[in-house]
């Protein structure tokens, strides 16, 4: 495969990124690294399963629309796979005569393993998987990072750095990647619904929506940076907010009573599980 060295990354050029399955998560990346201005459009090349989803980003975010798998990823310096788990197995045969060792792979799978793309790409490519979640469109994802069996510390390095300006980066054991999955992937959405259901408590209690929803998502992006930036124990942190015989009290009791606690435990416990599933589907 000749390789062109205007778009390989050779000699301080920008690397070229091609995102095989711009769907909502490749889109959030995008517009994360965008906000960022850590990656320049006009070196970023989409695919998508239907032509009208790859030109629509290609006109909102001045990125390369290619029509091909194979095209985008022999153009690449770094491929990010981003389709669904269930169709790893059709993409990545597609691509792997187009792959060499110079090139990084970066996964954002659930569920699919790096030995399972080794397996599947049969040649020396170095795979980093990757586990984001959609504030990085925000850039306050959180990613977690592990490598494949060719993936050295500088490919780690490089991933690191790509995903870092998406907010936090964790390198964790692949080990855990199911249930990074079930905690910080899908952790959003279950947020949304506390948030959603915090306003909805508001509204209840006279607040316009607009306002409750302020109120209720700002309050819980103070106390996720209490937490992150104090380092103290979140039960410490409720504790303050705790006035004896005072009126956050009553609410916790309310919470108690409802299961919050072991719901949320629960629903982290299943999006693992099923996170395990994905790619047998
Ligand atoms: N969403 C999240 O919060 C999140 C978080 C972490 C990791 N992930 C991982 O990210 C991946 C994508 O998830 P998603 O939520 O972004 O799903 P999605 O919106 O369905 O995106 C998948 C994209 O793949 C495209 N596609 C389908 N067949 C293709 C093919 N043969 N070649 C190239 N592209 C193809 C689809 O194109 P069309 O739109 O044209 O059909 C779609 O745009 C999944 O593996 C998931 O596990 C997602």
């Amino acid at each position: 495969m000749e390789r062109d060295p205007k778009r390989d990354g050779g000699a301080g050029a920008a690397p070229t990124l091609a995102i095989l399955g711009a769907g909502k998560m490749g889109e959030n990346l995008i517009r994360g690294w965008l906000a960022a201005e850590t990656v320049d459009p006009a070196r970023v090349l989409v695919t998508a399963g239907h032509q009208r989803r790859s030109r629509h980003l290609a006109e909102s975010l001045e990125v390369e629309a290619v029509v091909g798998n194979r095209e985008a990823a022999a153009r690449a310096d770094i491929v990010l796979l981003c389709v669904k788990p269930q169709m790893a197995e059709v993409v990545l045969a597609q691509i792997s005569d187009q792959l060499h060792e110079d090139q990084l792979l970066i996964s954002v799978l659930a569920s699919v393993t790096t030995g399972y793309i080794e397996r599947r790409l049969q040649r020396r490519v170095p795979v980093v998987r990757v586990m984001p979640n959609t504030p990085s469109r925000v850039r306050e994802g959180m990613s977690a990072v592990c490598g494949g069996q060719w993936a050295q510390e500088e490919h780690l390095e490089r991933a690191e750095q790509l995903f870092a300006p998406l907010g936090r980066v964790l390198r964790i054991e692949e080990k855990h990647f199911d249930a990074v999955t079930g905690l910080s992937a899908s952790g959003p959405a279950f947020l949304y619904v506390v948030i959603e259901a915090l306003a909805e408590g508001g509204v209840k209690v006279g607040l316009p929506r607009a306002v409750a929803t302020e109120l209720a998502a700002q309050s819980c992006l103070g106390a996720a940076r209490m937490v992150l930036e104090t380092g103290s124990h979140p039960a410490l942190l409720k504790d303050e907010v705790t006035t004896p015989a005072g009126c956050t009290v009553d609410g916790i009791l309310r919470l108690e009573e409802g299961g919050l606690r072991v719901t949320l435990i629960k629903a982290i416990v299943e999006a693992q599980a099923r996170a395990s599933q994905l790619v047998q589907e």
